[in-house]
């Protein structure tokens, strides 16, 4: 049996403009700890993770050592300094990645409901032969495209549509070479999966989960809270 060693990258070094808290969202307190301390625990206690690289707002590696030693976690190998776009903070986090690592799973901060389970789903794609594993939901509601002047354009067939979230998991160097080829693309890019996607990579979907919600807005912090852990 080959053993495959696989990393994750914890993107956390947006400012958080949204939320509009007085430290970038990463830092902002949830259930005793911090955002990205939620996740980083679940990251570092899951065995399919062998290290784990954090992006983080310039000036806030030392605190992210603080809560590593808080965590007592042991595979937290990099605090990376992020960029000014969440594409180029994920490039500064790849390019610490240790040579040999044949997986990566890439995981917003502002995700803090990640599950044990959810990680399997994304490595169990992995293993599977995928270039890129996201996980996804089905959309309930309608879907409409806009034209120029706002109004409608056309009504989306939801049952081709999904949304994501992360982690998302990558064959390393099918991520590397999109982050290589993705030019003034990687700035704009929301996900990962979109550059692996437009350098011509095999990208599959397997469950997400409903619970696993982005904070992005105050509301979003308080319905991360009220989940039961
Ligand atoms: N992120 C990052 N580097 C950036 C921008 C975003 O590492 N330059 C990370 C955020 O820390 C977050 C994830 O990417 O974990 C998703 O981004 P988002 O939810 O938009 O967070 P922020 O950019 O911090 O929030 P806002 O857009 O409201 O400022
Ligand atoms: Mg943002």
């Amino acid at each position: 049996m080959t053993a495959f060693s696989t990393w994750a990258i914890v993107v956390a070094a947006g400012s958080g403009e949204r939320l509009g808290a007085d430290r970038p969202k990463a830092f902002v307190a949830f259930r005793g700890g911090s955002l990205v301390a939620a996740s980083l625990a679940v990251l570092d206690d899951h065995d399919g993770i062998d290290g784990i690289v954090v992006a983080v707002p310039e000036g806030y590696e030392t605190a992210m050592s603080l809560i590593a030693d808080d965590l007592a976690a042991t595979k937290i190998a990099t605090a990376v300094a992020g960029g000014p776009s969440r594409g180029e903070s994920v490039a500064n986090a790849v390019a610490c990645l240790p040579a040999g690592v044949d997986f990566v799973l890439v995981h917003d901060a502002a995700r803090p409901l990640l599950t044990p389970s959810l990680i399997d789903r994304v490595l169990g794609g992995l293993a599977s032969g995928a270039d890129g594993v996201v996980p996804a939901l089905a959309i309930t509601d309608s879907v409409k495209r806009l034209a120029a002047d706002g109004s409608v354009a056309e009504t989306l067939d939801r049952s081709t549509l999904r949304t994501v979230q992360t982690p998302q998991g990558f064959v390393v160097e099918r991520l590397r070479a999109a982050i290589a080829a993705a030019g003034d693309a990687l700035g704009a890019a929301t996900d990962c999966a979109s550059l692996v996607e437009a350098s011509g990579g095999r990208v599959v979907c397997v469950e997400g989960d409903e619970a696993n919600i982005k904070v992005t807005t105050r509301a979003d912090l308080a319905r991360a809270e009220s989940v039961a852990p």
